[in-house]
C-alpha cells in the first residue's frame, strides 16, 4: 500500500460517512477485536480511518474498505489500522485499589500457602505497559518483603496492538507519567533519563515479557494455570454478551487459588461457578475455588 504522506489535495477530497459505511467499518472492528463503536463514537471512528486513508493515499472508504481485505498486504495494514481505531489510554496505577488488593490481601495469603515457588500474572490488554510494570513493581516489591518467600514472579503482557506493545517493550515513558509512580516504587524501579523522560528499571523490564495476542482468541490462549489475571478497561469497549463468554473463558485460565482482577464496575453480576467473589467495596475481583 503506498504511502502519500501530506496529500493536503486528497484531505480536502475526503468524503463523508453516511450511516451505512460507519456500519460497515464498525461491523469490521468488531468482528476482529470485539470491539464496539456506538453512533456516539462515530466521529473518532471517522477520524481514525480518514487518518489512515490520507497517510496510504486513499480517497474514498471504499476501496480503502477493499484494499484491507487484499491479502498479505491488507493484513499489514490492519496491524497499524486497528490501533487508531481502539483506545489506549492508560496510567500507571490506574486504579490503586486493585493494587493493594493483590498487595496486601491476596499476595500475602499466597505466600503463607507455602507451596507457591512461581507466579505468573497476565495483564489483558496492556496498552503502552503501564498496567504490566505497576503489576511487575507491587509484585516484587511485595514479595521481597515476606519473610523467608522464595517467590520467582513473571508478567505476561497482551495487546491487538503492535505500535502500543512497541512502547512497552521500549520502557521509555514521558516524564509527565512520573508522578503516576508513588514515591517508594519510582525510587526502586525507575531510571530519570533527562528533563523529558524516564525509563523502568532492567531488573523489573526483565520480568514483564509482551505479545500480540487477540482477547477473541482466549479460547485457544497459550497460557494455562495463571495465578493472576488483571483485565481492566479493555471489556467496556465490548458487547455484554461477549464480555461474559470472554470472563468465562479467562477463569478457565486460572489456577485454584487464582485471582481474576476486573475493573469496578465493568461488569455487573458476574458469576461463575468455579470463581467467588472477593468480598472488597473498591476493587472487582474473583478467586478460582481451590
Ligand atoms: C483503554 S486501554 C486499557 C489499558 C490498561 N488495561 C488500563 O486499564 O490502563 C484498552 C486496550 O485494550 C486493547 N484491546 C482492544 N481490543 C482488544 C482485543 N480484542 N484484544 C487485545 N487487546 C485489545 C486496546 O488495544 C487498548 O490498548
Amino acid at each position: 500500500m503506498a504511502l502519500a504522506i501530506g496529500n493536503w489535495s486528497a484531505l480536502n477530497a475526503m468524503p463523508g460517512m453516511d450511516e451505512a459505511e460507519f456500519a460497515r467499518w464498525a461491523e469490521l472492528l468488531e468482528r476482529r477485536t470485539g470491539v464496539v463503536v456506538p453512533p456516539a463514537r462515530k466521529p473518532f471512528l471517522v477520524t481514525a480511518v480518514r487518518g489512515r486513508m490520507r497517510e496510504t493515499g486513499h480517497t474514498r472508504f471504499d476501496d480503502y474498505y477493499r484494499d484491507l481485505h487484499k491479502m498479505p498486504e491488507g493484513a499489514i495494514e490492519w496491524t497499524t489500522l486497528v490501533d487508531r481505531l481502539t483506545v489506549h489510554e492508560t496510567h500507571f496505577f490506574r486504579h490503586q485499589p486493585s493494587f493493594d488488593l493483590i498487595a496486601n490481601e491476596w499476595l500475602p495469603r499466597v505466600a503463607q500457602s507455602g507451596s507457591q515457588t512461581a507466579l505468573h500474572a497476565w495483564s489483558v490488554g496492556c496498552s503502552t505497559g503501564e498496567e504490566a510494570f505497576t503489576l511487575a513493581m507491587v509484585l516484587d516489591k511485595h514479595v521481597s518483603a515476606i519473610r523467608d518467600a522464595r517467590i520467582y514472579f513473571g508478567v505476561t503482557a497482551t495487546d491487538v496492538s503492535h505500535p502500543a506493545l512497541a512502547v512497552g517493550r521500549g520502557a521509555l515513558y514521558p516524564r509527565s507519567k512520573l508522578n503516576e509512580i508513588p514515591a517508594e516504587y519510582r525510587e526502586r524501579y525507575v531510571d530519570e533519563l533527562d528533563a523529558d523522560s524516564f525509563s523502568i528499571r532492567e531488573s523489573l523490564r526483565k520480568r514483564v515479557g509482551f505479545a500480540q495476542f487477540n482477547l477473541l482468541d482466549v479460547a485457544r490462549a497459550p497460557l494455562k494455570r495463571l495465578d493472576l489475571i488483571f483485565c481492566q478497561n479493555v471489556l467496556i469497549y465490548f458487547a455484554r454478551d461477549r464480555r461474559r463468554e470472554l470472563l468465562d473463558s479467562l477463569a478457565g485460565l486460572l489456577k485454584p487459588g487464582g485471582m481474576l482482577v476486573l475493573g469496578a464496575g465493568e461488569v455487573i453480576s458476574f458469576a461463575h461457578p468455579q470463581l467467588s467473589r472477593v468480598p472488597h467495596r473498591q476493587a472487582l475481583a474473583f478467586l478460582r475455588n481451590r
